[in-house]
């Protein structure tokens, strides 16, 4: 067996050609974005290529109304102003996640109550269940890393009977879909990133879809003014009144990043498919490891986006060997790609969330209480590796080069029950 390089073997792969880059900029993304240059770089309202990418984004989820806007974070937001949150107002939160699926709450006054996820690393409804007070008015889903929360429709009905709003960030899960339907089609609202590492994306940029006028119209009112609400919102609608102003923010999505966010999401299911591909490979060339859980591949009921392939690492299993040292060994094989994601993790105790009167005064008059513990959520964190996955046919032997990477130093391991040489 070779010597693992950690050790002073020679790397599996040249680092310069280990990187995962995305998106991929061809002649057509630069042909559209070309022609918008030349057509358009300011859009007041929805024509044009906002008007075009709201439909179509829409229709591929089977939804009345998109709304643009200069990020995802911003879409999140739109999503809470949208179903007029008032201050005390609860919001049932995944604990696990980025924190921008929470974080704009705090511009409501509303109080983020963190819920457990399940083995996925999505919201659980049981943890759900345990949050409901008089003052709960929503609940928000993230689909991580691109697989749909797989107890969404117990959600949905769980919302349904308890006069809740339920609100999806699908900024890892463009196109994922779960009992045939896409994610985004299951809340009241969703909200996607467009930002640069998204499997679509303008660079930055971000969308809500809605069925409920209501939400649209106080979204479109928060980050629009003048010609897109007086010409979206019908005079007999009491935001009407409000339209030359709007709410006084402005977060409309720049034209040339939709160009472009356009151009990507018409390869949406031939990105998908690929991953797929590179997805059910990685499973069966990791699966057998007892350190590993990989996640379910292939499934009838669930396609996921493949934002990520996350490997479980269980250091009951590994012989005394932490996931930090396993994954450094792999960056010494060049793998610089593989990543313990550290910005994405339990929010229940960062001062945001804990310190929030001390940055929001004006919204809160004394901390939000301490919450916890979070013991599935805790273990997922603390178990997970991610990887990215390649979206192209041509991109096999950098695939092949991880693949063989991550087993060099799994199979050393299973040997040597060490690092060690
Ligand atoms: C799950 C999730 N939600 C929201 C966001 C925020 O999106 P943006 O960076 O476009 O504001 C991100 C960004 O990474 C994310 O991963």
């Amino acid at each position: 067996m070779s010597y693992l390089a950690v050790n002073g073997g020679t790397p599996v792969v040249d680092i310069e050609k280990a990187k995962f880059e995305w998106p991929r900029i061809t002649d057509e993304s630069e042909k559209a974005v070309v022609k918008q240059l030349h057509t358009s770089i300011s859009i007041y309202d929805n024509s044009g290529i906002i008007g075009e990418f709201e439909k179509i984004f829409a229709d591929y989820h089977n939804r009345k109304l998109g709304l643009l806007s200069n990020s995802g974070t911003s879409a999140i937001f739109s999503m809470f102003e949208g179903i007029g949150l008032m201050p005390g107002d609860e919001v049932i939160c995944p604990v696990y996640t980025f924190h921008a699926s929470v974080s704009p709450l705090i511009n409501t006054g509303a109080i983020p109550i963190f819920a457990d996820s399940d083995e996925f690393g999505n919201i659980s409804i049981d943890s759900i269940k345990t949050k409901l007070t008089p003052r709960t008015k929503a609940v928000v889903v993230t689909h991580m890393w691109g697989t749909p929360t797989k107890d969404i429709n117990k959600i949905q009905i769980f919302c349904r009977d308890h006069n809740l709003f339920l609100l999806e960030d699908c900024s890892h899960a463009h196109g994922s879909s779960i009992y045939t339907k896409k994610v985004g089609s299951f809340g009241d609202a969703a909200a996607w990133s467009l930002q640069g590492q998204k499997t679509i994306t303008g660079g930055e940029g971000g969308i809500m879809l809605t069925d409920n006028t209501k939400i649209f119209n106080r979204a479109l009112l928060q980050g629009h003014y003048n010609k897109r609400p007086k010409n979206e919102i019908s005079s007999s609608e009491t935001e009407y009144k409000f339209f030359l102003t709007g709410m006084g923010l402005k977060l409309r999505a720049h034209p040339l990043a939709i160009a472009l966010a356009l151009q990507q999401f018409n390869h949406l299911d031939t990105f998908i498919s690929q991953r797929q591909k590179y997805a059910n490979i990685f499973t069966k060339a990791f699966n057998d490891y007892p350190f590993f859980t990989t996640p379910e591949t292939i499934s009838k009921d669930i396609q996921s986006s493949w934002y990520a392939y996350i490997l479980l690492f269980n250091e009951n299993e590994s012989f005394g060997v932490s996931r930090e040292e396993f994954v450094s060994a792999l960056h010494a094989e060049g793998l610089i790609e593989v990543d313990i994601p550290g910005s994405t993790g339990l929010l229940n105790e960062l001062p945001l969330f804990t310190k929030t009167n001390e940055i929001m005064p004006r919204l809160y008059n004394k901390p939000i209480y301490s919450q916890g513990p979070y013991p599935i959520a805790d273990k997922f964190y603390n178990s997970v590796i991610k990887l990215p996955v390649w979206t192209f046919e041509d991109e096999y032997k950098i695939v092949d080069s991880y693949i063989s990477g991550i087993q060099k130093v799994a199979d050393h391991l299973m040997e040597h029950k060490s690092l060690a040489e």
